[in-house]
């Protein structure tokens, strides 16, 4: 507890001393924009492209408007972490599901609405996301210092990166100026967001469909080094994984009876166990350690390793060899997560409350 209240103070310290252009280098790596990046470029400059002037993301937007916004995030995440830990588990999991439904666009938070329906009925959402009061707080935060300048699509990302560093993993340099959109849609959560017990080729669809390869999937699922799943998302694998009544076969024999005294055959479906059985509430490499001893919790955990292609076998292996191979990765990864089709120039709308439209 007392080391963790420490790591929380030099990160602080560190986010608050290089601010919004924040540069713990990752020596080797060049931070690429991904796909539907748009045009980076520095400071928040808009660029004459065709005689049309756009402005794509760059880690400096916000360094005139709004240069505490970073720092806000922060503070607001600090307490609400420390009072949930599983908070920065819930925040991080947003911006994913915010991502692989229409980009990185705030969706995800939109509540229902007479034109649309609201993602947070999804399959994969409903009862299960959570932080969205966090959001609402720094959001309302951000309104009184800078308003209608910070939107809810950049304070997602920035959310996902502060609970990354407030929990002991990377740190990077965020691409922002991602605006919000005007609709949501149920039918693209349900079809986007790949199932708990997807196979291995299903999980490398899933996220070619979002312009991201087989080594961001690994290092995109090395964040369930972070938070909990519930019962109804691993039960399958306990008593019926395929078809026949039987368990799943690549389930370490004692993690498999834990799982059964937690998640009973019947009823039990919103008990909960962590994604990582070590140490749920620290970003760390313990993930990929714990696959590599058959104690991934989801089939799509597993498969990482089990389902025998190539790429992301091997990449388990190296993430479990090297944490800081996996953190240089993952910081990587989330970029281009986080570059996934944002809304820019003057499309969709900065949200005055992130739970409905202007
Ligand atoms: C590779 C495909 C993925 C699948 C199939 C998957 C599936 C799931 C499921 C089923 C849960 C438990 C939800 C519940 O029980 O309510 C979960 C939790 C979580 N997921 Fe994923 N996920 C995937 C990728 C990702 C990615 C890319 C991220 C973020 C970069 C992420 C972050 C999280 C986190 C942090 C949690 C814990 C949330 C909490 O405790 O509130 N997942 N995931
Ligand atoms: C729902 O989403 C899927 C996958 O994105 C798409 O193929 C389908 O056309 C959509 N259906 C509707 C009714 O929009
Ligand atoms: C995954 O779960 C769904 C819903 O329970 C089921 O319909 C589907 O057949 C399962 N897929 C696999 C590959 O087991």
């Amino acid at each position: 507890m007392a080391s963790f209240k420490l790591l929380y103070t030099t990160l602080t310290l560190l986010a608050l001393l290089s601010s919004s252009t924040c540069s713990l280098g990752y020596p080797g790596f060049s931070f690429g924009w991904g796909h539907g990046g748009g045009v980076g470029g520095g400071g928040g400059v808009s660029h004459p492209v065709g005689g049309q002037r756009l402005i794509g993301l760059s880690p400096g937007f916000y360094s005139h408007s709004c240069p505490q916004a970073n720092d806000i995030v922060l503070s607001v995440l600090e307490r609400a972490i420390s009072k949930d830990r599983r908070l920065a588990a819930s925040l991080l999991r947003l911006h994913f599901h915010d991502c692989f439904v229409q980009g990185c666009d705030a969706s995800v938070l939109l509540d229902d609405h007479p034109t649309f329906a609201s993602e947070k009925k999804s399959i994969p959402n409903k009862n299960s996301l959570r932080g969205f009061e966090v959001i609402d707080e720094i959001k309302a935060k951000l309104e009184q210092v800078c308003p209608e300048t910070v939107s809810c699509a950049d304070i997602l990302a920035l959310a996902a990166r502060g609970s990354t560093v407030l929990t002991g993993g990377p740190n990077w340099e965020l691409p922002l100026g991602r605006r919000d959109s005007k609709k949501a849609s149920l039918n693209g959560s349900n079809n986007n967001i790949p199932p708990p017990n997807s196979t291995i080729q299903n999980l490398v669809s899933f996220f070619r469909r979002q312009g991201l390869n087989e080594v961001d999937l690994v290092s995109l699922s090395g964040a369930h080094t972070l938070g909990m799943a519930r019962c109804t998302t691993f039960k399958q694998r306990l008593y019926n994984q395929n078809g026949h009544n039987q368990p799943d076969s690549t389930l370490e024999r004692n993690y498999y009876h834990d799982l059964k005294a937690i998640c009973p055959k019947t009823g039990g479906d919103n008990n909960i166990s962590p994604l990582d059985l070590a140490s749920p509430a620290t970003f760390d490499n313990t993930y990929f350690k714990l696959i590599m001893s058959g104690k991934g919790l989801l089939t799509s955990d597993q498969v990482l390793l089990s389902g025998n292609l190539g790429e992301p076998m091997q990449l388990v292996k190296d993430f479990a060899d090297d944490q800081t191979l996996f953190f240089n990765h993952f910081a990587r990864s989330m970029i281009k997560m986080g570059n996934i089709r944002p809304i820019i120039d003057n499309k969709g709308e900065v949200r005055k409350n992130c739970r409905r439209v202007n």
